[in-house]
């Protein structure tokens, strides 16, 4: 079959404004949180992406009725028609993010079966820390052979402490979905931060539960039965597409404007561009970056919400391989998340990889190859790579940068980037 393959001809300076989407990974959170509702919902600002289309057809399969205009963002969700609590592998193949079928599913019908991907090519993404979590509220959860994860609660959920090992973000969104109907009060311990945990949370309350604290280490929910959102609801914009498209203005040494973010969520990476020695302004709801000279290497080590991000380790690195000097990047979150790096090599970076540590000695230019992206951001790491690059880039593996990215040709396309989709036969 004929595969896909986006090219890119690099060294054009990307300038003007762009508008960032609607969250992936809010979206992916807050559309199962729809099952919880008594009364349809609409969810507004999502992004036209694969995980959100995967998404809409999970929903449907269960049973729910899903009206998704996709160019306006908007989905109305219907959850009391939904007949079934186990979905098919063919669709949680898909898309990481099935897991939160579980919390959800849980919560409302009190059983779930949910197959579950296995490892991928950033790490393991094991979820012991969500089935700990929805034990402690009474759920009894197993997994079988085959990797299927079956959740039931005959006499319903009741609130409970969850300590996490770890500030996980899909643990912290599943217990949270469970909880969110569960008599009595719910606490998590050490939960995550980021800022789709506070959204989620939002949303919950916009339908009458009652979540506190998300956005700190403890959260606190009092489930309630009867939830119905009363208006419809927003997702919060994209913060690692935010992140993107700002790396991609200094890597052109262009000068974007991303319009409709929120720019305090990008405050690690604004940060680490100051210090290479781009220049970035921050308004209410918009950040310019501009960029003339060479940048300076810089280290960062990935961490969790309000640290540097892991998604934007992969595109930040690959911006790194041109600046001056020695830069040292170390993945904390997830142990394979540097393989991307190989592929900067065969466009002339000068890398090396000690586990979860690269030094990057920065090179003058890098050239355009034919490469390939291994997951969602290593696919944004290689398209920031060939708008650097002299000549033209080929990248396969497209589908992975639509699981998350909303028309990022015609957004770069319309900043002055020569980037475009072909077919080989
Ligand atoms: N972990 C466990 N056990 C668990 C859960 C997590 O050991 O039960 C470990 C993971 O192996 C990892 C660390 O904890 O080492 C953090 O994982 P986390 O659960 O926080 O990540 P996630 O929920 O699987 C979400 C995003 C990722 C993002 C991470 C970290 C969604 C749908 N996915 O994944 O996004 O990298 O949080 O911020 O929200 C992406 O958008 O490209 C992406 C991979």
């Amino acid at each position: 079959m004929a595969e896909e393959k986006m090219l890119i001809t690099g060294e054009r300076r990307l300038e003007g404004t762009v508008r960032v989407s609607g969250g992936k990974n809010t979206a992916v959170a807050i559309i199962p949180a729809a099952i919880l509702s008594q009364t349809p919902c609409v969810i507004e600002n999502l992004p036209n992406i694969e995980d959100v289309i995967v998404s809409v057809e999970t929903l449907r399969y269960l049973g729910a009725k899903v009206t998704w205009s996709p160019e306006e963002g908007i989905m109305e969700v219907d959850p009391s028609t939904i007949t079934k609590t186990a979905i098919p592998e063919e669709l949680c193949s898909r898309m990481r993010a099935s897991s939160y079928y579980i919390g959800a599913l849980l919560a409302r019908f009190g059983e779930a079966k949910v197959p579950l991907p296995g490892g991928c090519t950033i790490g393991r993404r094991p979820i012991d820390q969500h089935i700990k979590g929805m034990r402690a509220i009474g759920a009894q959860v197993d997994t079988d052979r085959g990797g299927t994860v079956l959740a039931q609660a005959k006499n319903g959920l009741s609130g409970g402490d969850v300590f996490l090992d770890m500030p996980t973000v899909g643990g912290t969104i599943n217990v949270m979905l469970a909880a969110s109907r569960a008599q009595g009060i719910t606490t998590i311990y050490n939960a995550a931060k980021e800022p789709h945990i506070v959204d989620l949370a939002n949303f919950l309350n916009s339908m009458g539960c009652k979540v506190k604290g998300a956005g700190t280490d403890v959260i606190r929910i009092r489930g309630q039965q009867n939830l119905r959102p009363r208006r419809p609801y927003a997702v919060i914009p994209d913060q690692i597409e935010t992140g993107t498209l700002m790396i991609a203005a200094a890597a052109t040494h262009g000068d974007v404007t991303v319009t409709g973010c929120i720019p305090t969520h990008m405050e690690a990476l604004t940060a680490k561009l100051l210090e290479m020695g781009a220049r970035v302004d921050e308004k209410d709801d918009a950040i310019r970056v501009r960029s003339i000279g060479a940048h300076r290497g810089v280290t960062f080590k990935t961490q969790v919400y309000p640290g540097f991000p892991t998604d934007l380790q992969q595109p930040m690195s690959a911006l790194l391989c041109t600046a001056t000097g020695s830069s040292t990047v170390v993945e904390n979150i997830f142990e394979s998340r540097l393989r991307h790096l190989a592929e900067m090599e065969r466009m002339g970076a000068n890398v090396r990889v000690f586990e979860r540590t690269a030094v990057i000695q920065g090179v003058p230019k890098l050239h355009g190859a034919a490469v390939e992206a291994s997951d969602l951001r290593a696919g944004a790491a290689l398209v920031v790579a060939g708008l650097m690059a002299q000549g033209t880039t080929e990248i396969t593996g497209t589908h992975f940068i639509d699981r998350g990215y909303e028309h990022l040709e015609d957004k770069l396309s319309s900043l002055g980037a020569d980037i475009r989709r072909s077919k080989d036969a």
